[in-house]
């Protein structure tokens, strides 16, 4: 019978079948040990010459790195073996022999690696990190769900921008210009008049002009937007989630949490409350370490580190300067110059993991935001819209999701949370 690695714990004593590939080998003469990997986890396999077919035997000492195979076997609880069972082969068929793999079990460089990305993806490491990413959209998904949210998609294809000009990817659309999609932001704004509720999750695209650890420029991005609900609630819904997420891959992704040597005691730490600070904290706290910045300043990567550095969760720094945020910000009633933001800086260094805030809600005001901003106004008729018939205050937030996996993971660049990373200068493969 077939059955996947990860299930093999309930087949003890029996004889199965396992279809994968071969990710190591080592001989001792009358014993070859075999781990073979199927996509679910690593198994070792036991072939022995005198109990198997010499034919077998000599096959088996043969295969090569991710050569393709049948293996057939008994299930055998030991302790020593990687995962706590073995198999004990009766019979190993190829389905193809590989020649010369390339990533060879030792260290590589991230240049060499790269480019080999879709043969890199069968490491055991980046296997852990798919296996979270998959958990934690789940888990992100399944908050929203659980709390009445209807998932509505956004368009890929936009005529407008939304979180500036200048990192849009223009596409020729039948002679129209027109561009990938930055944010679903102001389509969810549309789609909470119909629905209160909504969330969209999508690939997003920044024609981003810098190399970081923290920048693709096609990543995912999960975006909650609610009717009636202002600043103070959008921070709550924000830290209920970032709570959830951690706390689901805690139960559910462990395993893989070991795999990668992250250090598992940095996210049981995580507990509400997160701390709140304004801007104008936040520039008090960068400034006992860099005297030269100046409140207005926008926040850099090196910012944002100093900022967590001092706590152990993460941390929501609000009420930013109109001047560093987007035309679609409400302004503080209290003091204009201050704009109704948030955003959620992680731990460890892993930079701003959400961004969101209050809406404008007021229609005059936003048509002069627009023309502030020297945006084409026709292109924004529809949003504009949606301030004349039944404004209402409104909020909402844009988690990326490869940094959340990135903090969760306790790795250092975003490349290695998606599955084919976009950057400047790659896209390949
Ligand atoms: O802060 P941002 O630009 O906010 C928005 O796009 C809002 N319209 C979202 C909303 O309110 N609905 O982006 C949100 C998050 C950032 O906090 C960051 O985690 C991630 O998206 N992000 C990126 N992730 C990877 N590569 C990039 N180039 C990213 N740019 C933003
Ligand atoms: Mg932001």
């Amino acid at each position: 019978m077939h059955v996947y690695i990860e299930d093999i714990g309930k087949y003890e004593g029996k004889d199965v079948v396992i279809k994968g590939w071969l990710y190591n080998k080592r001989s001792s003469g009358k014993i070859h040990f075999i781990l073979v990997r199927d996509g679910t986890g690593i198994i070792q396999a036991v072939v022995t010459k005198g109990e198997v077919e010499d034919e077998i035997f000599d096959g088996a000492g043969k295969i090569t790195q991710e050569s393709s195979l049948i293996l057939k076997g008994t299930v055998r609880k030991d302790e020593r073996a990687p995962g706590g069972y073995e198999i004990v082969a009766n019979d190993l068929q190829t389905f193809q022999i590989a020649q010369d793999y390339p990533i060879t079990p030792k260290e590589h460089s991230i240049e060499f690696l790269l480019p080999l990305r879709h043969l890199w993806l069968r490491s055991r490491k980046q296997n852990a990190i798919l296996r979270i990413r998959h958990e934690l959209i789940k888990a992100c998904r399944d908050f929203f769900d659980d709390r009445g949210f209807i998932n509505t998609d956004t368009p890929i294809l936009t005529p407008a921008s939304v979180e500036g000009t200048t990192t849009l990817f223009p596409v020729d659309y039948y002679g129209e210009k027109v561009y990938l999609a930055q944010s679903g932001q102001l389509y969810n704004e549309a789609t909470i008049g119909a629905l209160g509720k909504v969330y969209c999750f999508g690939p997003t695209f920044r024609a981003e002009k810098s190399k970081t650890r923290r920048h693709l420029t096609e990543f995912w991005m999960l975006e909650p937007e609610v009717a009636f609900l202002e600043l103070d609630g959008v921070i709550q819904l924000a830290e209920d989630m970032t709570v959830s997420i951690v706390e689901r891959i805690l139960e559910n992704r462990r395993k893989e949490l070991e795999v990668l040597g992250r250090d598992i005691q940095k996210l049981e730490n995580i507990r509400k409350p997160f701390p709140r600070i304004t801007y104008k904290e936040a520039v008090e706290i960068i400034k006992t370490k860099e005297k030269d910045f100046r409140y207005g300043d926008d926040f850099g990567a090196p910012h944002e580190t100093i900022i967590s550095e001092n706590f152990d969760c993460p941390v929501f720094v609000h009420h930013y300067p109109t001047g560093l945020k987007a035309f679609y910000m409400k302004r503080d009633p209290d003091d204009d110059t201050l704009s109704l933001s948030v955003d959620m800086i992680g731990p460890e260094g892993v930079g701003e993991l959400i961004g969101g805030g209050q809406r404008e809600d007021d229609c005059d005001v936003l048509l002069k935001r627009v023309r502030e901003n020297k945006l084409p106004e026709d292109a924004y008729q529809w949003y504009l819209d949606l301030r004349k018939y039944g404004t209402c205050p409104h909020s909402g937030f844009g988690l990326g999701i490869e940094r959340m996996i990135a903090w969760v993971c306790g790795i250092k660049h975003v490349r290695e949370t998606i599955p084919f990373p976009r950057m400047l200068e790659r896209v390949y493969p």
